[in-house]
Formats: structure tokens, C-alpha cells, sequence
């Protein structure tokens, strides 16, 4: 079971573990991936993605294996809230402001060649925009990542015209590699996606593909849903 008091602290906000038993974490994707900003990314691939859960069951039954991963790697989703300034995380379990998730994923899909180094995803709503959550949320996951796991690496794969995405890893101090096509992150599709590459802490001279940043084995690329990796 993911541990309900684990969290990430940062100056303004809690990191803790999307949690598919708690309903008020399924209860904030529910209106976070239905929101207008976040369908409009999605519209942005081009892409038949399958349609948001609708409710607090829907998004439990999709979220449930990600759940174990979660557990038993680290591997996966956080889900953000604001930090009450002197106030103890346990203290205000009960009563939480969620702006967004920010998700670190490793060998997301077992039966697929993915990335060799963790990726960095984010999803904030946008009334938490303009305002450094993002960042915050990010940096402190990488460090965690660093500390725990001891990663130096990560990529970041976003849509193309993804403008705001990009300029978020800039921020993060990530290179820009290029558009590619990449396997492994598309869920439940062995085709690559055509995303922009952005790493950090990885040499000019290092050949993406060796990284597992490539085609990989699957079919012909496709513009698939990036952002399916956040909700699937
Ligand atoms: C991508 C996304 C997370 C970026 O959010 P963001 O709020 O722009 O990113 P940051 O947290 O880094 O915020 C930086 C901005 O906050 C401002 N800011 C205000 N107060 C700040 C503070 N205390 N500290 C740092 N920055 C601050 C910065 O000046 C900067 O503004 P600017 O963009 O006008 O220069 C957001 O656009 C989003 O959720 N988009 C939809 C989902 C999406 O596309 N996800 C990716 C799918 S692959």
C-alpha cells in the first residue's frame, strides 16, 4: 500500500504519492484532465487518446497499476498541494489545496523499450500557472530522485508545439536535443511518438539512442498523446 504520510517538502508545497485509495486525489485528476487547458494539450497531438475518467471510480480502476509501480519503484505520479506555512504535513491531511501532478517515470511500460533515464512530467491547473509551482515541484523531485535513487540523468519529452513545456525545462536547465521519435512513452502502444527531447546532466557527446531514446522496435511513428502518460 503507497504510504499515505510520505511527502516531498519544498518552500511552498507538498510532493506526495497519487494515491488511487485516496478520493480526493481521484477525485482532483478527474477535474484536472477534464479541465480546458489540459484537453487542449491533449487536442494538440492530433491523437485518438481514450477518453478522460469521468469520475473518482473511473480514474481509480486507470490509475490503479500505476499505483503499484509507484510503490515498488518510485517510479510515477506526485500529486502537488500547496504547504500551509508552520503547519506540520500530517497535520493538514484532511483539508488539502491540489494544484497539479508532477511525475517521474522509469521503464513505464514493462513490455516496451523505453528511455534508460527518468523522465519529468507536469500537469498543473491553470490558475497555479505563472507562479513557479511548476519549477519548485520539479526541482525537488529530481533532487529526491538524486538523493534516493542516485540519478543524475533526465529527459523530459513534450509535444513539439508544446511553447510553455519547453520553456519549463529551460528553467530546469534541461537541453534542447531536437524532435524525435521516441518509443516507450505512449501508453499501451508500442509506436514511437514524435515529441521534442530535452535532457539534463547527460554529454553533448552521448548518443541518445544508447540512453534507449530512439524508435526503439515498435512501428511507424505517430503524433500520439504525450500526455497520455500522465493520466493513463
Ligand atoms: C507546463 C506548465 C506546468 C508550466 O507552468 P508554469 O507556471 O509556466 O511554470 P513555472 O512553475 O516554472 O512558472 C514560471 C513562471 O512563474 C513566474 N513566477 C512568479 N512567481 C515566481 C516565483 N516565486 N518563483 C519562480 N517563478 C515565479 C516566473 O516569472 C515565470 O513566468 P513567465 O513564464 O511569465 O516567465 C504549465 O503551463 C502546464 O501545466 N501546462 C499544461 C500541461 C502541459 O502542457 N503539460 C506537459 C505535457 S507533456
Amino acid at each position: 500500500m503507497l504510504d499515505p504520510n510520505f511527502h516531498i517538502t519544498t518552500p511552498r508545497l507538498y510532493l506526495s504519492y497519487l494515491n488511487p485509495s485516496n478520493d480526493a486525489h481521484m477525485s482532483f485528476m478527474v477535474r484536472l484532465v477534464n479541465s480546458p487547458e489540459i484537453v487542449a494539450v491533449v487536442a494538440q497531438t492530433h491523437a485518438k487518446s481514450p477518453p478522460p475518467p469521468q469520475s473518482v471510480s473511473e480514474a481509480r480502476l486507470a490509475m490503479a497499476s500505476a499505483a503499484e509501480r509507484l510503490e515498488k519503484t518510485g517510479s510515477g505520479r506526485y500529486i502537488i498541494s500547496l504547504r500551509t506555512p508552520d503547519t506540520d504535513f500530517t497535520d493538514e491531511s484532511g483539508d488539502r489545496e491540489y494544484l497539479g501532478i508532477v511525475s517521474m517515470q522509469l521503464k513505464r511500460f514493462p513490455d516496451i523499450e523505453c528511455p534508460k533515464i527518468p523522465d519529468i512530467g507536469f500537469l498543473l491547473l491553470s490558475e497555479y500557472h505563472g507562479k513557479g509551482y511548476a519549477s519548485e515541484a520539479c526541482n525537488a523531485l529530481m533532487q529526491h530522485f538524486k538523493e534516493t535513487r542516485g540519478h543524475e540523468r533526465f529527459a523530459g519529452f513534450t509535444h513539439p508545439e508544446n511553447v510553455n513545456s519547453q520553456r519549463l525545462f529551460r528553467r530546469l536547465g534541461f537541453e534542447d536535443r531536437g524532435t524525435m521519435d521516441v518509443a516507450g512513452v505512449i501508453w499501451g502502444n508500442s509506436s514511437a511518438a514524435r515529441v521534442a527531447v530535452w535532457v539534463k546532466g547527460v554529454s553533448p557527446d552521448t548518443d541518445l539512442g544508447d540512453l534507449g531514446i530512439g524508435p526503439g522496435l515498435g512501428e511507424a511513428s505517430n503524433m500520439g498523446s504525450v500526455v497520455n502518460k500522465l493520466v493513463g
